[in-house]
């Protein structure tokens, strides 16, 4: 027999969070390659996806957040230089041409941490993308766009949270990049 009790659980991602300035320069570029028109991610949701966790215990976020913590990576800069379009989930993004080794250490690390607490880790190959807009026919891969320096000095777990307009994001807990 159950015991009737439903354990809370959240819905969880590991993720870099942009600065009010970077925020300001990735919106921009949404603006200029989608047009006004176009209804995009909110300037406040904007952020690259490490690892996605999905909807997890307590005790699978506590296991998570101490694995975190013990990550080493030195920091790293990321140029957002292109655009692309996923025909199949209909996304527009942005993202780094070149994934510079301090991001596939961080993933790898990521990854490792959630076989560690239990998770199945995404076995598809890692794909740095900043999400535009949803629901996208089509968008000319390779449009050219102003790149995007960012400079990344921390990385941050992150809760997905159902607001009645569409999700929001909270951010949880940064660890410092140090080395
Ligand atoms: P997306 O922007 O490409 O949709 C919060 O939902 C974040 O986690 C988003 O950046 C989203 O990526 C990503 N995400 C959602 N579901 C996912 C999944 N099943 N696998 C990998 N990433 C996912």
């Amino acid at each position: 027999m159950s015991s009737g009790t439903t354990e809370s659980r959240q819905r969880l991602f590991f993720a870099l969070w942009p600065d009010d300035e970077v925020r300001a320069a990735l919106e921009a570029t949404g603006q200029s390659l989608l047009g006004k028109r176009v209804k995009r991610l909110p300037a406040a949701n904007l952020h690259l996806t490490l690892a996605f966790a999905g909807s997890v215990t307590a005790r699978v976020r506590h296991c998570l957040e101490s694995a975190a913590g013990s990550i080493q990576q030195a920091p790293f800069d990321l140029s957002i230089d292109h655009c692309g379009h996923w025909p199949r989930p209909r996304i527009a993004w942005i993202g780094p041409t070149h994934t510079p080794p301090g991001l596939w250490s961080l993933v790898g690390d990521l990854r490792s941490a959630f076989e560690s607490c239990g998770l199945q880790a995404d076995t598809r190959p890692y794909q740095p993308h900043v999400t535009l807009a949803r629901k996208i026919s089509r968008l000319e891969n390779g449009t050219p766009i102003t790149p995007v320096p960012w400079s990344i000095r921390s990385f941050s777990l992150v809760e997905s949270v159902a607001a009645p307009r569409g999700v929001r994001y909270q951010r949880l807990v940064s660890w410092t990049l140090e080395g």
